[in-house]
Formats: C-alpha cells, sequence, structure tokens
C-alpha cells in the first residue's frame, strides 16, 4: 500500500512516498481503508522531533514511528476474530495518536475500543478534521472549563482547529466570545461567530486590561501571572499548547496562583477519542462543522506538513486518500 514514510527526524521534505505491506489486523482490531486524514501539530511535532521531549517518547535518534497521521476517516475492510462492535463496511473515525499513528497511508489497523462511527451526515473530508481538535475544544471548554451560560470567554490562536470548532461549540450556550489571532484569520473567525477579534501582531490580549471567565488557549508565550490577571475572580485559564518553558511555568505555578487567588490556571493534556461520540451528537444536531482547508492529494502531504508548520492553514487541513 501506499504510505508516507519516516525514517528520519527532519523537516517535513525527509519524508517518502513509498510503498509498504498492507498490515493485517490482530484479534480486537480491524482493517480500515482510509480515505482521508487531517493534519495537526503533532505531525509537525513528531517530523521534526521537536520539541526534545517527543524524542524521549518517540526514539532519540531515529522515530520509532514511521508512518505519521493521528485524524482519519474511512471504511472498515475486515474485522479481528473477537471484534464485536463494529463490522465491515462501517464508515468511522478516530484519532490514531494512542495506537501509534500510520493514518497517511492508505490502510490502517485500528483497535475497535478507539473507534466511533462517522456521523452519518458529515462525509469523509470534514470527519477526519474533527477527532483532534473537537477533542481539545470540547475537553478544554465543556469538561475542564465548565462552561456556563453568562461568561465571557476568550480564545487565543483562534483561527485554527481547535478555535474554529471551540467556537462552533460555545455559541450552542449563548455566550458572547472573543477570538485573538492574526489578521488574515479574523474575516473567518466573525463569520464563525466570535463576537470581537484582535491581531495578536498588533494587540497583546493580557494588556487590553479587559478580564475573562474563561480562556482557552491554543499558543501560551506570555507569563503565567499575565494570564492570571486577565481573569476575572474565580475565572479559569486552560492551555492546550504553547512554549514548552510556559508550559512548564503554568504547570508549576497554576496550582500555586490557584491557592492564593481562587483562579484556576492549567495544562490541559488530551484524553484523544474521549467524548468523540459528544462530537458526533453535536455534528447530527448541525451545531459543528469543521473549516475545512483543502482537500488536498495525498502526495502533497510532505509539503502540506510544512505549510501547517509556517501557520498558513484556515481551520483544519485535510487529505483525500481514497478518490
Ligand atoms: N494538550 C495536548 O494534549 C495537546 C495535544 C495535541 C495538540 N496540542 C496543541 O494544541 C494546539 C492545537 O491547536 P490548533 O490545532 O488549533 O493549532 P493551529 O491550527 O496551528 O492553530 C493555532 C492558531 O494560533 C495562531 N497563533 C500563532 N501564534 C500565536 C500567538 N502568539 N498568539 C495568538 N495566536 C497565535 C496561528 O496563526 P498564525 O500562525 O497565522 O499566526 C493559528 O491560527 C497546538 O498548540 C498543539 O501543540 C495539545
Amino acid at each position: 500500500m501506499k504510505a508516507i514514510i519516516l525514517k528520519e527526524y527532519g523537516l517535513p521534505n525527509v519524508l517518502e512516498i513509498g510503498e509498504v505491506a498492507k498490515p493485517i489486523p490482530n484479534d480486537k482490531e480491524v482493517l480500515v481503508r482510509i480515505h482521508s486524514a487531517s493534519i495537526n501539530d503533532w505531525d509537525w511535532g513528531l517530523v521534526r522531533g521537536k520539541p526534545f521531549v517527543i524524542r524521549l517518547f518517540f526514539g532519540l535518534k531515529k522515530p520509532k514511528i514511521n508512518i505519521p497521521g493521528v485524524d482519519v476517516s474511512g471504511k472498515i475492510e475486515a474485522v479481528g476474530g473477537k471484534v464485536s462492535s463494529f463490522k465491515i463496511g462501517d464508515e468511522i473515525y478516530c484519532d490514531l495518536s494512542e495506537c501509534g499513528c500510520g493514518g497517511f497511508a492508505e490502510y490502517v489497523c485500528i483497535p475497535e475500543d478507539i473507534l466511533s462511527q462517522k456521523p452519518s451526515n458529515m462525509n469523509y473530508n470534514d470527519a477526519s478534521a474533527l477527532p483532534h481538535a473537537g477533542l481539545l475544544a470540547l475537553q478544554g471548554l465543556v469538561e475542564k472549563g465548565k462552561v456556563k451560560s453568562g461568561q465571557s470567554i476568550l480564545i487565543n490562536g483562534a483561527g485554527g482547529g481547535v478555535g474554529t470548532l471551540g467556537i462552533q461549540i460555545l455559541k450552542s450556550y449563548g455566550l458572547k466570545v472573543t477570538g485573538v489571532d492574526s489578521d488574515e484569520k479574523l474575516d473567518l473567525m466573525k463569520s464563525l461567530g466570535f463576537d470581537s477579534v484582535m491581531d495578536y501582531k498588533k494587540v497583546d490580549f493580557t494588556d487590553t486590561g479587559e478580564k475573562y471567565d474563561l480562556i482557552l488557549d491554543t499558543k501560551s508565550n506570555r507569563s503565567v501571572f499575565k494570564y492570571a490577571r486577565s481573569l476575572k475572580r474565580h475565572g479559569t485559564y486552560i492551555t492546550v499548547g504553547g512554549s514548552m518553558y510556559r508550559l512548564f511555568e503554568i504547570f508549576l505555578l497554576g496550582s500555586l496562583i490557584s491557592l492564593f487567588t481562587g483562579k484556576k490556571l492549567s495544562v490541559l493534556i488530551l484524553k484523544p477519542n474521549k467524548g468523540l461520540d459528544q462530537i458526533s451528537k453535536l455534528v447530527e444536531k448541525g451545531q459543528i462543522r469543521p473549516v475545512v482547508d483543502g482537500p488536498y492529494e495525498f502526495d502533497k502531504i510532505p509539503e502540506l506538513i510544512q505549510f501547517f508548520g509556517e501557520g498558513k492553514h484556515l481551520g483544519k487541513i485535510v487529505v483525500e486518500i481514497e478518490k
């Protein structure tokens, strides 16, 4: 089968497009013909082996994962002997980050317990854009952030995958939401429902004096004290990503600040696939729909990962693997 092969760390042009053996599912796995896959920060990090912490888990000198790609949608072509919840022909989607990646290929074997049925009113391309970003948004805003109607909310880095899905989840609560990103993404953000937008290259939202009940950050790059100052009394700041130094600082000092101020500051660690059925329900009710950049062709994956790393995408970059 066709696959994108990672043999050594480097810029995405180290990736090779080649042929590898089609995988065979074990008793508890299904074999999926991948229809679509989306690109995530995870792929950008894995391919380069950066930040360094990635190498501690996935190989110090050479990557142990040889086919990147985590978010996929596709159709089941074969099932292992002990698979009970899915059958041949089912249309599924999921995040492969908890089972060794392998999404940038024609086929992958997936344990049945991480699969969700693809919502019937959503095509494969849209479905592949949802698992990683949709769940970071859902777990950040709803599960950990405990969003309530009447609150004022800010999403930083709001024009990417997490922010463009996050705003749609929030709109079902009838809230006022501010989004921060670069100038070229602000029109899209307004069209999705952000009530006000800011260009982070011109305005530092932590310097405006405005305070929020809940802040979801995808790009933490300021001092934890600045974030604390931007929260209302009992407010919550949750980050899902950013500079390792700042994440570490929030991790260490967040609970100390909480102790003295009652404000909560924390780092969210994604629980892959947890809540994907809830995402499916929001899709079925017509409440969320991903913003798709693409779909692009399979052979473009190396340059698309570079394009993602340079932050040129709008929403989620999607690759159509099977036409
Ligand atoms: N916590 C976990 O377990 C976990 C798991 C997976 C991923 N993640 C993290 O979650 C985040 C994923 O977010 P995503 O998929 O939405 O990423 P994304 O699509 O890359 O979106 C991030 C947005 O932030 C903007 N941005 C860049 N620098 C900024 C700054 N200083 N201030 C404000 N906005 C800025 C980018 O725009 P420009 O580039 O145009 O400026 C881009 O539109 C990443 O940080 C990733 O590392 C976390």
